[in-house]
């Protein structure tokens, strides 16, 4: 499931003024109670379902309440009104809604004078309110909550510092208004370690972190405080796997527990998966098998398999030889490599040069597939890198660097993924990285320029394992 707003609420209404918990830090249920008076505008029964629309902007929208009741005969329902809306009528309905409504009966023009109408007294609590609702009432004004994402049974908040305070108390409403969720955490630090999980400070519910999560119709068991998962990668997960074919030869380098290798694998491709975090490896496995249980793919241990290594050793010791050998065989499909470490895939391309140099002679790779890299890189722009055009060129820069020159900037693709935070973005490089490059013996730039380079690779080489 994807990330749940919480916006503020901005009912122009006055009906909540009797609610004083703001700033609390204890959730109690029955400051919630209280009564409001509204408005019963009586409205044919036939009419009712092409006008509600319309009704519906006079009606008090903070809070859940019937707002359609029985009238008093068979042919006549009252639709219950905010009074301070029912005032505001003429600029919040345009003149084709009044008149609509008119039309139907539903006199709410100029001549109307809401206190004409029966005035009901209905009771409020809680239940009534939304999750953001709720929020607004206890959160002191014009506090900015984050939005949070669902993992499982698990919601997730990066709260900022200001609403720290509220953490518990913001875990407990959540908690009481989505029935699914048992478990209300928050991101305590950066993610810098190198199995991109993130210390969590539990804010209410069990301290369960092991969960089983939906995406796009497959099931991912993780261990939310052990292992990396971001349900905002799901639309991009989902992208990558639509570019493949049944048959294409996927190598997923940073695998985590799935989430490109399990539907790759479902879809027909023969898919080799790897993750340096052994928590990680250990999920990749289980969703794999718990994914393709019924089908014949899991047994053909041929067409799947996972690794726990780096990911310069799996390029080295598990996709060289594989790619070589299919090349042998006349593979005629997509070999891919799929590379989300967004702080470090960049870094690391260059072990794909030359990695098949003692495997394929150059005469052999002339005919063979490239493999379409998908690697995956921040960029930072704006205050803290220049403009996002001089950034994006940047990393275009960075990549043929790192892939020694053996390919061009039109062999590259940059695509926006999302932003991460302000000034700082995920981009998804797609590179064509040719055969020739794979089976180059030495770096592919003329020899001066290469000289240079493969000094400044080498020192920059990052540290992986
Ligand atoms: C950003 S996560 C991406 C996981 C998964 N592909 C996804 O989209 O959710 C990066 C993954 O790379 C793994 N990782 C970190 N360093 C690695 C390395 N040197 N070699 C292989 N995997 C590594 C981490 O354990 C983590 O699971």
């Amino acid at each position: 499931m994807a990330s749940s707003p919480i916006g503020t609420c901005t009912t122009a209404s006055s009906l909540t003024q009797s609610i004083s918990c703001v700033g609390c830090t204890e959730l109690v249920k029955s400051d919630f109670n209280h009564t409001v008076q509204l408005k019963a505008l009586p409205v044919p029964t036939a009419k009712l379902k092409s006008c509600i629309g319309t009704l519906k902007k006079l009606m008090p929208s903070f809070v859940k309440l019937a707002s359609i009741v029985e009238g008093p005969d068979a042919g006549t329902k009252l639709a219950l009104m905010d009074p301070k809306l029912l005032d505001r009528r003429q600029s919040l309905l345009n003149q084709a809604e009044l008149a609509h409504l008119a039309e139907f009966g539903v006199n709410l023009g100029d001549k109307l004078q809401a206190d004409q109408l029966e005035t009901r007294t209905v009771a409020v609590t809680y239940e009534h309110y939304s999750l953001s609702a709720v929020l607004d009432r206890l959160l002191p004004p014009n506090t900015q909550l984050s939005s949070f994402s669902v993992v499982g049974h698990i919601a997730h908040f990066n709260l900022k510092e200001e609403v720290l305070p509220y953490g518990q108390l913001i875990g407990q409403v959540v908690i009481s208004k989505l029935p699914n969720i048992r478990t209300v955490v928050n991101k305590r630090s950066q993610i810098n370690n190198e199995y991109r999980n993130f210390e969590l400070e539990l804010l209410a519910g069990e301290p369960n972190y092991v969960t089983l999560h939906k995406e796009y119709g497959l099931e991912f068991e993780l261990d939310f405080s052990k292992v990396y998962w971001n349900s905002r990668l799901s639309t991009e997960h989902h992208r990558v796997v639509e570019k493949l074919r049944p048959g294409d030869l996927v190598f997923d380098l940073c695998a985590g527990v799935g989430p490109f290798a399990v539907p790759a694998l479902k879809l027909g491709a023969t898919v080799f998966a790897n993750d340096l975090n052994p928590t990680a490896h250990s999920y990749l496995e289980a969703n794999l098998r718990r994914n393709l249980r019924k089908s014949q793919l899991i047994s053909q241990p041929e067409l799947v398999k996972a690794f726990n290594m780096d990911a310069r050793e799996f390029v080295a010791g598990v996709l060289a030889p594989r790619y070589a050998e299919a090349v042998a065989s006349g593979f005629e499909q997509q070999v891919v490599a799929i590379a989300n470490l967004p702080g470090m895939a960049v870094d690391l391309l260059d072990c794909f040069v030359g990695c098949v140099k003692e495997l394929l002679t150059p005469e052999v790779a002339k005919s063979a597939p490239p493999v379409r890299i998908f690697a995956y890189s921040f960029l930072r722009h704006g205050d803290t890198g220049g403009s996002r055009g001089e950034a994006e060129a940047a990393l275009i820069g960075r990549i043929c660097d790192r892939l020694a020159g053996g390919v061009q900037p039109c062999d590259i693709r940059l695509r926006f993924v999302r932003d991460v935070a302000t000034n700082k973005d995920m981009y998804c490089a797609e590179i064509r990285c040719p055969a020739s490059l794979l089976a180059a013996s030495s770096c592919c730039r003329p020899s001066a320029v290469c000289d240079g380079i493969d000094d400044q690779t080498a020192s920059k080489k990052p540290r992986l394992a």
